[in-house]
């Protein structure tokens, strides 16, 4: 594998590589072609050696301590949110609060600002491509509430319906929510624009970086976004931590959505006073590691440089859809211009769980399925696809693996 490794002018892959040691790997007897990096990255030994010294030397709780290694690893912990904060080009630190992952901070945008915000008949508008973690509890929230869902919906080559979204949002529309990088299709959405437009109208605009935090430089600020969410998982960081960034004029007026130790200035029965921001949205003992470790994969992102990741993983993206796309019955679903490293698609009467298998035994790991994007694939009328998502890591060799393998597998199937 190393040997057949082939430079890009761009990055240094061998080095690369060798700091992610799960991709030395072998399974099933071959050597791991890792293609599912938008269901998860793997971890470079900068992140692994930071959660292995966080617990052998620095474990302790934050916020709570006078004791040295309490503060210690309280400024780590805050050095860690600045960190996330000039990464995504954030204006304060506060603006950014650590959650669980993508999922619990739209979470906390729906209760928190749908509770301040938004009441019936009101409505909250998405689109057909969103993952199901920004569906569910807007969904959720219409439901107890009383407000109504819209959608926008989704054209065939896998952007938004522009012309739908300009009559969908009215001045009923109290949020629009979507994906920055659809997860399924690769369709980077021109969310500049988008918020741009909203804002015209007066509607605030959550963005969902989940797939675009892995693979572009992000600039909230830029963006004018009032919420950017995103999963330290996908961005080859620790499980379990995730970031809201919030603008602060939002932020302030929110109420706290799950209370608890840490978010308080004073309790008493009677009435309690929360903290201000940030520690009002961090209820409990968080995920301290995982904040830390988060910072660790940023700033390993940032050493090899967005746009360089960007313009790389172009490379593969135009590579393997050349390589692929002429394979006979193959459809790829995403056709958009602006597509982040995501190829996603169908062969015609085969079921891309089977693809999958195969792929698998072949020591080739792709996601298979609906890729937790149910309406979508109901728009396309497809049960799922086949997905191979490329991280920075990938190589033109691999993607030649995932050639023949995919050869192999159709002519096992037909
Ligand atoms: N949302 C993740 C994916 O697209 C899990 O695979």
């Amino acid at each position: 594998m190393e040997s057949s490794l082939k430079h890009t002018a761009l990055l240094d892959l061998e080095a690369i590589r060798r700091d992610f040691p799960l991709l030395s790997r072998k399974v099933n007897n071959k050597p791991l072609v890792y293609l599912d990096n938008g269901a998860t990255t793997q971890k470079p030994t900068a992140v692994i050696d930071a959660l292995t010294h966080y617990y052998s030397y620095q474990n302790s709780n934050i916020h709570r301590g006078v004791h040295r290694i309490s503060q210690d690893i309280t400024v780590a912990y805050e050095k860690a949110r600045e960190t996330v904060q000039q990464h995504l080009h954030a204006a304060y630190p506060h603006e950014i609060i650590f959650t669980k992952g993508t999922t619990d901070s739209i979470c906390l945008v729906a209760h928190s600002f749908g509770k301040k915000y938004i009441t019936a008949g009101d409505e909250i508008l998405v689109t057909e491509m969103e993952h199901h973690s920004n569906i569910l509890p807007w969904q959720q929230f219409c439901e107890d509430n009383g407000a109504v869902l819209k959608v926008v919906p989704v054209t065939e080559e896998g952007t938004l319906d522009l012309k739908a979204l300009e009559t969908l949002l009215t001045k009923k529309t109290k949020l629009f929510a979507l994906t920055h990088v659809s997860n399924t299709l690769g369709t980077i959405n021109p969310v500049k624009e988008i918020i741009t437009l909203a804002h015209s109208k007066g509607i605030p605009v959550l963005v969902d970086g989940a797939q675009a935090v892995p693979h572009l430089a992000v600039n909230v600020q830029e963006l004018d976004a009032d919420f950017y969410v995103f999963s330290g998982h996908k961005s080859f960081g620790p499980t379990g931590v995730g970031i809201l960034y919030g603008k602060e004029k939002w932020l302030q007026q929110m109420p706290p959505y799950q209370v608890g130790g840490g978010t308080i200035k004073r309790v008493t029965f009677a009435k309690t006073e929360y903290a201000d921001l940030p520690l009002r949205f961090e209820a409990g003992t968080p995920n301290i590691e995982g904040g830390i470790g988060l910072a660790v994969a940023l700033d390993y992102m940032n050493n090899i440089g967005m746009d360089r990741i960007a313009e790389y993983e172009n490379e593969l993206l135009v590579y393997a859809t050349k390589q692929l796309s002429v394979i006979p019955g193959l459809r790829i679903i995403g056709q958009a211009k602006n597509k982040a490293s995501v190829f996603s698609f169908v062969i015609d009467g085969m079921h891309p769980n089977d693809i999958g298998t195969l792929l698998d035994q072949q020591g080739v790991a792709v996601r298979t399925g609906h890729h937790c994007t149910q309406p979508l694939m109901d728009r396309y009328g497809i049960p799922g696809t086949v997905r191979a998502s490329f991280a920075f890591y990938n190589t033109k060799a691999e993607i030649d693996i995932l050639e023949t393998a995919t050869r192999k597998a159709v002519k096992m199937l037909a």
